[in-house]
């Protein structure tokens, strides 16, 4: 992040998701002809949050939201932002803050937020970072000043296209404030922007368009950059790796976005494989698959591109790849692997697996590698903060436990906008209870 005067960051998170999932290996796979284990072990994910009727990212934010306020004891009068980074807008000009500040006023009482800015950012699945950027730059500041950055979304894809089974919903609320008690945030950021078609969605349409295996490679690329250009910011500062080791032995997890688990494994060999070259263990690495593909071994760019995706899948097979991969990069995978993708909060939601299984320890560092489609990326980093004890867990993986599964119909005709009830009424969460003549949409507290 650039240049927050103190010790700023991430003090607390939030987690929500609907109470509703699909299983992707049972009714799913069969009807879509898929093997099982292409979805568990080829993609990474294992069951797909579906939202409810009732339910839209405003919902998601504000619920998340709610719980921050209550796990930390805060009132309205104590939040003076709230950012919220999201591609599931609800409406083309009223920000969505405005709808989850309503929401939250049914608890607090009209008026009780009007000192409190929101803002809604739109970056595909990199908003949130640019929104925890801007945040913590206000909140380091000046004491006192507490903000809040909600990452909320719903990923939908066609039914039966390749993305379907990388479906997904949820928010993460984030609260930013200075002697931050989880992620306290370096100054340092590397950013990488290039104009790409790999995965947008046009005004009017409910789905994305997705050029599958070119969104991959630029998230590959787009990373690869920012973590350059995050490597010559940090060197010297934050980050000075001594001779024979590379920027990400600093790092005791490097958090990525994360569309669908393995898409991680691919950015971290990626990675490694671009930060260990000159290194001692790459000697053993060439030793068991031989030498990095060069451009002027291959007639095309093409062919050389399809060589090195090959190369980086047998160097994932490597033992010195699965060690640095499994203790840094794949435990904040979990709770991906039962959600699915939620876009813009998904590098937080790694946070949160982090959280919840104990992974996190004090005066460990961070990277922090967020992705955007269009497309961009930025990388940043922090230290885990002393005080990381203190925050209490979420029993998230308990909540997952108890959510409800769903059949493939009524995923269906709730993916199509079809079904004219809940499959589950709300209860106890903030619920749309639908839009009026004007498209105005209407949101209550479901006691
Ligand atoms: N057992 C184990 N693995 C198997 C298997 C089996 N029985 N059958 C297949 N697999 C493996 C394949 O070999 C492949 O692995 P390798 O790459 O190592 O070869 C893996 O499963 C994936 O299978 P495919 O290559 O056939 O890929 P696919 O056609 O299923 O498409 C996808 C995958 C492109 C990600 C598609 O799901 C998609 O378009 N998703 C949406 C876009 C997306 O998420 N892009 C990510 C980057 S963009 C971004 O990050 C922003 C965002 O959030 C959207």
């Amino acid at each position: 992040m650039s240049q927050p005067p103190n010790d700023v960051g991430i003090d607390d998170v939030a987690v929500h998701f609907p109470r509703l999932y699909l299983s992707t290996t049972g009714q799913f796979a069969a009807a879509r002809g898929l093997e099982p284990a292409k979805l568990v072990r080829g993609i990474g994910v294992e069951q797909m949050a579906v939202p409810d009727r009732h339910e839209d990212a405003a919902t998601m934010a504000a619920n998340a939201l709610l719980e921050l306020m209550q796990r930390n004891r805060l009132g309205p009068g104590d939040i003076g932002r709230i950012y919220i980074g999201t591609e599931s807008s609800v409406d083309e000009a009223k920000a969505m803050g405005t709808y989850v500040i309503g929401m939250l006023e049914r608890i607090y009482g009209r008026g009780s937020f009007s000192e409190c800015s929101t803002v809604e950012l739109k970056s595909a699945c990199i908003a949130a970072s640019y929104a925890l950027e801007n945040v913590s730059l206000w909140a380091g500041n000046k004491e006192g000043n507490i903000g809040v950055v909600i990452a909320t979304d719903i990923a939908r894809y066609s039914l039966n296209s390749p993305g379907e089974y990388t479906q997904g919903a949820g928010a993460v609320a984030l609260l930013v404030k200075r002697q931050p008690r989880m992620i306290s945030l370096d100054q340092e950021a590397g950013f990488f922007t290039r104009d790409e078609n790999d995965f947008f969605r046009p005004l009017g349409m409910k789905t994305a368009v997705v050029n599958g295996k070119h969104s991959n490679q630029c998230y590959l690329d787009a990373v690869e950059g920012a973590f350059a250009s995050y490597c010559r910011s940090a060197r010297g500062g934050p980050i000075c790796p001594p001779h024979g080791s590379a920027v990400t032995d600093a790092f005791d997890h490097i958090l990525m976005h994360i569309p669908y688990p393995r898409m991680v494994e691919y950015a971290a060999a990626s990675l490694f494989c671009q930060e260990w070259q000159g290194l001692d263990r790459w000697n053993s690495v060439e030793a068991q698959i031989g030498p990095l593909p060069r451009p002027g071994d291959f007639p095309g760019p093409a062919e050389y591109q399809e060589a090195s995706s090959q190369y980086q899948r047998r160097f994932a097979r490597t033992p010195e790849f699965i060690r640095a991969f499994s203790a840094k990069v794949e435990p904040s995978t979990l709770l991906s692997r039962r959600i699915g993708n939620i876009y813009t909060g998904s590098l937080y939601l790694g946070l949160a697996s982090l959280a919840e299984s104990g992974h996190l320890l004090a005066g460990q560092r961070c990277a922090f590698l967020s992705y955007g489609s269009g497309c961009s990326a930025m990388v940043f980093s922090g230290r885990v903060s002393r005080q990381i004890g203190d925050v209490p867990l979420r029993g998230l993986l308990k909540r997952l436990q108890e959510r409800s599964e769903l059949s493939l119909t009524d995923y269906e005709l709730l993916h199509e906008g079809a079904r004219s009830e809940s499959a589950i009424p709300p209860s106890g969460e903030f619920a749309l209870l639908g839009e009026d003549e004007q498209g105005y949409r209407h949101y209550d507290w479901a006691k």
